[in-house]
């Protein structure tokens, strides 16, 4: 195994009836606090009225940008630095979901530079320095409350690219389940996948890496298969909208990194398909992540899956290695497209195979895809095409 650096410096207040902390929290930080949030939801569920009674209570002064969209654009970005800059903001508090917390990052980082924000994503201009910022999470999904990275669209080049910026790594965030209860069954459904491939963009690796870490990545899978299903059903199930909550955290915080050096593929893979077509980033990685599998599958990669199927999906250990590998593969997407009901193709969603080329080329970024088996577009070609 590797050697590796942890330090995930954010403090978390689990749990319900934790916002009388959120005052003085951000007086950590000053007096003039940027609430940013999405398209309502958080007004809907009355956690707006109650975010903004605690910070009056705490005599803050508060500005606000709402209207961040699902798939976030830099336009969004761009407003905040600006407010941050011509309010003289000292904190940013984002209440929302992954795309709120994403946005704001950026706007945190954007306010301490002179330049456009969009080049942090397009040229890697570096990130020096955010303003702090804390998070009230409302989507148990992308795992942005514990983690520095953000993905911006810019709908104007059909680009959606990420990036990891210590800087911007929350310095505290709530996560009261509660808050999760009014997220839809889609939704959940969605989010329970980035979870799920959170977990196994790391997992399925031919690193050499700690067993510790391989029996915690198949517990936290087995959580989100055990209690999605039944958040879905039952909303207001404390204990599996808990469950998934801090499963979303864990899942991407850094802790099951360990010290392995493989890239991520689903996610480049998806964000083309979330850059031009503007789906749901749960959906897509649902749709992509059982043929990225299957294309994956070998005698070389077969222990892994035997490993998967067993561990996270119970499948009998005396059965042949490739059956239990195919078994674990069609066990997930049994999981995606019957328990959770998400779509099982991109044709179904109105997505054909005219851009393909295209998005395979950028979700290679110049080059080939690193991870646990390398794909050159050639290869993201082909997975788009069996998606269809
Ligand atoms: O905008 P509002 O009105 O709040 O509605 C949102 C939105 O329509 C709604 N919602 C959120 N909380 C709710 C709720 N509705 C009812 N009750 C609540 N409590 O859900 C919809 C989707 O919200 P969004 O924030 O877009 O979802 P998610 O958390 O899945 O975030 C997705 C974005 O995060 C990026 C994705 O690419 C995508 O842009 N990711 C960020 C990552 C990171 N920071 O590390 C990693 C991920 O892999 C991912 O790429
Ligand atoms: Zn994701």
């Amino acid at each position: 195994m590797n050697n590796f650096v942890y330090d995930i410096p954010v403090r978390v207040y689990f749990g319900e009836n934790q916002l009388s902390n959120l005052g003085p929290e951000l007086a950590r930080f000053g007096k003039r606090v940027l609430l940013t949030y999405g398209g309502g939801s958080i007004k809907k569920s009355g956690l707006y009225d109650a975010v903004v009674a605690e910070i009056k209570a705490a005599g803050l002064e508060l500005f606000e940008l709402s209207g961040i969209a699902p798939n976030p654009h830099i336009a969004s970005v761009r407003r905040g630095a600006e407010i941050c800059k011509e309010e003289h903001i000292d904190v940013l508090l984002a209440v929302g979901g992954g795309s709120t917390l994403d946005a704001t990052k950026f706007m945190a980082a954007g306010a301490c530079v002179d330049f456009d924000p969009w080049l942090f994503l397009s040229e890697n201009a570096p990130i020096r320095d955010a303003l702090p910022i804390v998070t009230i999470l409302t989507l148990s999904a992308t795992g942005s409350e514990m983690d520095s990275g953000g993905v911006i669209s810019n709908p104007e080049t059909k680009d959606k690219l990420g990036r990891l910026a210590p800087p911007m790594l929350p310095k505290v965030s709530f996560l009261d389940p509660t808050n999760t209860y009014t997220v839809s069954p889609y939704q959940t459904a969605c989010g329970a996948a980035d979870i799920m491939s959170h977990i196994i963009e790391v997992y399925f690796t031919t690193e050499q890496d700690l067993q510790l870490l391989d029996g915690v990545m198949e517990l936290l899978m087995r959580t989100v298969i055990k209690y999605t299903p039944i958040a879905m059903r039952e909303p207001d199930n404390y204990e599996a909208r808990a469950n998934l909550m801090w499963t979303s955290s864990w899942a991407i915080n850094g802790f099951i990194n360990g010290g392995k050096r493989h890239e991520w593929t689903c996610h480049p893979v998806e964000h083309e398909l979330s850059a031009i077509y503007d789906i749901t980033h749960g959906l897509g990685l649902a749709i992509l992540t059982p043929r990225w599998m299957e294309y994956t599958l070998s005698e070389a990669t077969a222990p892994k899956f035997y490993q998967f199927g067993v561990n996270v999906f119970g499948i009998d250990p005396a059965l042949p290695q490739m059956e239990v590998a195919k078994k674990s593969i069609e066990m997930l997407g049994d999981f995606f497209f019957n328990t959770l009901g998400l779509n099982r193709t991109l044709s179904e969603i109105g997505i054909d195979e005219r851009n393909f080329p295209l998005m395979a080329e950028k979700a290679c970024n110049g080059g080939e895809i690193r991870g646990f088996v390398t794909l050159t577009p050639k290869d993201v070609e082909h997975i788009y095409r069996m998606c269809l």
